[in-house]
């Protein structure tokens, strides 16, 4: 959007230095820097009943859920999502575990969001977690590590569209 200079106007109305000054504010401070991230509460999560109790730890953090939901990822799709890995000797574990049960991915908004997103779920591995990370709090093991972060701005648009059409994401005001 184009933010007109002191002294301009908008739509016929004159706009004061001070209002384009707390409006381009606003627009640095709340828009710009915003990023999404994309999360998967996993099979395990869900099987344990902590839905609530992540996604409570997940607002609390401050970010913004711009999309979730429920579903159950097959083989096929599980293998999809992470044929990066496809190399890796846990791929095949990897996958029967995704597709084990049902999942609740979700987009979130957040300043920064990729790297706490991150921070705020831990290592990969639990036991190498810092404490009060969601995986040192509620994983049991590598595999079944309870959450899936993006690790980066580019591989979260890329997951967030593997799960939500532009119609499922909704911004919150
Ligand atoms: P996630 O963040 O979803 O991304 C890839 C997943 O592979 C990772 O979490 C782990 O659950 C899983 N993973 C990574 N390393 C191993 C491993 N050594 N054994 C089993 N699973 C692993």
């Amino acid at each position: 959007m184009q933010i007109p200079e002191g002294g301009q106007s908008l739509k016929g109305f004159p706009l004061s230095p001070a209002f384009v000054y707390l409006r381009s504010d606003f627009i640095n401070k709340h828009m710009l820097t915003m990023e999404r991230t994309l999360t998967i509460l996993k099979p395990d999560c869900v099987r344990k009943q902590l839905i609530g109790a992540v996604i409570d730890k997940i607002e609390r953090a401050g970010f913004r859920i711009v999309a979730m939901k429920k579903i159950r990822l097959t083989t096929q799709t599980a293998g999809e999502f992470y044929a990066v890995h496809r190399e890796r000797p846990f791929y095949g574990e990897l996958v029967a575990f995704m597709s084990s049960g049902p999942c609740v991915p979700m987009i979130l908004e957040k300043d920064n969001a990729v790297s706490d997103f991150r921070t705020l779920i831990g290592a990969t591995d639990p036991a190498q977690a810092a404490d009060g990370t969601v995986r040192k709090l509620y994983a049991d093991s590598k595999g079944e590590n309870i959450i899936h972060g993006s690790d980066s701005a580019e591989n979260a648009s890329i997951e967030g569209a593997f799960f939500f059409s532009a119609e499922e994401v909704v911004s919150v005001d």
